[in-house]
């Protein structure tokens, strides 16, 4: 089994991914649309085959590629019909989807007090954010939280969750 996680940013779930895949036969290769981004120096730390391919050439990069499952982690762009039809692409969004998509949702969330927040895992579709959910783990907002601890939660359920779920999908082809 070989995945490919996309990001253009931090990195921190893709190196959740990579730890948590560490003794299984899975194998992992990073690709970022930022030529500085964190993710790839992440990579290189981790000694894990990373890419960085424009946004514009990635149809050309993946065409010939053979991976099981294309894993968004912080990609930030949109992607096309042709680069859908090559495989099954999921994605995790730090809220409860329908709501807040696209950037800063924790924050927005957060201002707005809600009092109840989650993350969303989803396939991905050709518009921002959307797509069929595969799960949603949500929670209660404890009164007078930051936004920061309520950011730290959040990415501390994404790191839990989204390993397990990309492992549910790579073993049983689908989500119970
Ligand atoms: C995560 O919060 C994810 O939900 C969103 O982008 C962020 C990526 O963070 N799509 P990182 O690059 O994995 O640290």
């Amino acid at each position: 089994m070989k995945i490919a996680v996309l990001g253009s940013g931090s990195g921190s779930n893709f190196q959740a991914i990579v730890e948590y895949f560490k003794n299984k036969s899975v194998e992992i290769e990073c690709i970022s649309n930022k030529k500085d981004a964190y993710i790839l120096k992440r990579a290189e730390k981790l000694n894990i085959p990373a890419f960085f391919v424009e946004h514009d050439d990635l149809y050309e990069f993946l065409r010939d590629k053979t991976y099981n499952l294309f894993v968004l982690a912080g990609y930030m762009r949109i992607l096309p019909q042709n680069v859908l039809s090559l495989g099954t692409f999921i994605n995790i969004h730090p809220s409860i989807l329908p709501n807040y998509k696209g950037v800063g949702a924790i924050k927005r969330a957060y201002h707005n007090n809600d009092k109840e927040i989650g993350i969303t895992i989803h396939y991905v579709s050709d518009d921002l954010d959307s797509g069929e959910i595969i799960e949603q783990i949500k929670f209660n907002v404890d009164e007078g939280c930051t936004l920061y601890e309520l950011e730290e939660k959040i990415h501390q359920l994404e790191h839990y969750h989204y390993p397990r779920i990309i492992e549910k999908l790579l073993i049983k082809g689908d989500i119970e």
